[in-house]
């Protein structure tokens, strides 16, 4: 159990360093045999911006595993929430897989990334394209005023291999709508999910049904316009390079925080 062996690696000699949070864990749920998002305690002197993602870690070792996760709730929170991969044999997802409420997790103390809305020039649209666990920076964007404020629609894609892997960002839309304090913004999220490996109600990876017009026809929207429509993407770095050469055909063009754009990219992490 992780808590046993957090007890034993800490009490074999693990000293939390200066620049780590040692936050606890809140709630974990199990989505897949693949997927898990857990919830941890917010340390009150955090902050960071909607997209960004930070270091995480467990204290079971002297020297811990971190790997880069992004931050899912939105910046408001009192909770930090993170969506997760199990890695049969990775070095930090096998034991993370295992965490319960109680239980101790590291974080580095600096986050960072470009999918945020300071990497973006203003716009009109915005859209959000992600694949697997790259829906994690958008569950936090999408559910930050600050998004709403720029933009007068979003529109966030989901394209997984099986239909129980939607089931995430299915739930995060549904609860959004019922939520007091973003609630009021729902009917400008646009919601677009897809498989690829099995039926459901839409089909199909998102660079196909970019290419033939099925998801401009379906949202009622026209094609990318680099005048109105902003872009951000996560996922592999196979998904990232074809949306990539999509939006650019498209006109658009990388931003970043030192220099925003009319796009910006980020790989969904650990895999
Ligand atoms: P596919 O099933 O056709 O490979 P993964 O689980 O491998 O990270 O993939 C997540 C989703 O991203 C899958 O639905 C997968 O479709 C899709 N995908 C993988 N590579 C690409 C790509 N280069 N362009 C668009 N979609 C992709």
């Amino acid at each position: 159990m992780a808590v046993i062996e957090a007890n034993v690696a800490t009490s074999a000699g693990f000293a939390i360093p200066d620049n780590v949070f040692a936050e606890k864990v809140v709630s974990v749920k199990h989505y897949t045999d693949r997927l898990f998002k857990f919830r941890i305690t917010r340390p009150a002197s955090f902050r960071f911006r909607s997209g960004e993602f930070v270091m995480i870690g467990l204290p079971n070792a002297a020297k811990p595993v971190f790997r880069a996760y992004s931050i899912a709730s939105p910046s408001w929170d009192d909770e930090l929430e993170f969506f997760s991969i199990k890695v049969p044999g990775g070095p930090l997802t096998e034991h993370l897989q295992r965490i319960q409420p109680g239980d101790t997790i590291l974080m580095r103390k600096k986050p960072t990334g470009t999918l945020v809305n300071d990497a973006l020039l203003p716009g009109k649209r915005l859209y959000l394209f992600s694949t697997g666990t790259g829906i994690a920076p958008f569950a936090s964007l999408i559910r930050d005023p600050e998004t709403y404020e720029k933009f007068e629609a979003v529109i966030l894609t989901h394209t997984c291999r099986l239909a129980a892997e939607l089931k995430y960002g299915e739930e995060l839309v549904a609860e959004l709508r019922d939520d007091p304090l973003i609630g009021e913004f729902a009917d400008r999220l646009h919601y677009y999910a897809t498989t690829t490996r099995e039926p459901s109600l839409r089909m199909g990876r998102i660079t196909t049904l970019i290419e033939n017009g099925q998801f401009f026809s379906d949202l009622g929207l026209p094609s990318l316009d680099p005048q109105t429509d902003r872009v951000m993407i996560c996922g592999s770095m196979g998904v990232i390079k074809d949306v990539r050469a999509l939006v650019e055909k498209a006109g658009l063009i990388e931003g970043s925080n030192a220099a925003p754009g009319t796009f910006v990219v980020e790989r969904a992490f650990v895999d």
